[in-house]
């Protein structure tokens, strides 16, 4: 019941507020019927891994333009594909791009594999893009963890065990609160939460539509958590 009711509220404020992505449906497109494509979804998640919405934006916009889907990436001359992610740095990540796109081509007939096993098998998809992929791309119920997501589970469920000791609890509770409808949306409305309101600092608890919920805010300590172990 509380489960149910906590998806329903990050889903209404999501078809309410959810930022616009130059690779997302909206959520009202969604519902009529609109579907992403893959290789926009699986472009935008590793270019996203260590670099910003913000900073993503413009890359995203030219490698599509140049290579507008898996095949044509996976026809690109190496240089001309490094050329165009100079900037965004982690190099091994372009690389294994290319390795992916042409082994979609190769083994999958140029379609994106639609299970998190599958995907998990691709060059360069570990277990947080094969779930982001899957849910948003394929709208199965797979769990997506990151920074966000751990932050929000660690305040709504007032975890105060450090990170990284308490991963696997709050990749436990984030799991048990994916829902079998709208999976997708709900993994992106959790990282907008994450990115836009149930910030690192001073959270904006005011416009959270978890706010009534969050036991870290009953007991005033969101700002505090999570906690991490001195490194
Ligand atoms: N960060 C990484 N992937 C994202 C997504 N799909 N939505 C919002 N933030 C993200």
């Amino acid at each position: 019941m509380r489960d149910s009711q906590l998806r329903q509220e990050i889903l209404d404020w999501y078809d309410r507020f959810a930022r616009e992505m130059p690779w997302r449906i909206a959520p009202a497109d969604r519902k009529a019927g609109q579907v992403p494509d893959p290789y926009r979804i699986w472009l935008s998640e590793v270019m996203l891994q260590q670099t910003t919405v913000a900073a993503v934006r413009d890359y995203f916009h030219r490698f599509t333009t140049r290579w507008p889907n898996v095949r044509s990436l996976a026809a690109a001359e190496d240089g001309d594909v490094m050329g165009e992610w100079a900037g965004l740095g982690y190099y091994a990540r372009a690389r294994n791009l290319l390795k992916c796109a042409r082994a979609v081509v190769e083994q999958h007939g140029g379609t994106f594999p639609d299970t998190y096993d599958a995907l998990l098998t691709l060059p360069g998809i570990g277990p947080y893009t094969a779930a982001a992929i899957a849910s948003i791309a394929f709208d199965l119920p797979e769990t997506v963890v990151d920074g966000n997501v751990e932050r929000v589970m660690a305040r709504l469920h007032a975890i105060e065990t450090p990170l990284p000791a308490a991963k696997p609890e709050l990749t436990k509770l984030a799991q048990a609160l994916t829902p079998e409808t709208r999976p997708g949306d709900y993994a992106q409305a959790v990282m907008d939460l994450g990115a836009t309101i149930c910030t690192p600092k001073s959270p904006a608890c005011g416009i959270c539509p978890w706010s009534t919920d969050c036991v870290a805010r009953a007991k005033g300590i969101q700002a505090e958590l999570p906690k991490k172990t001195p490194k």
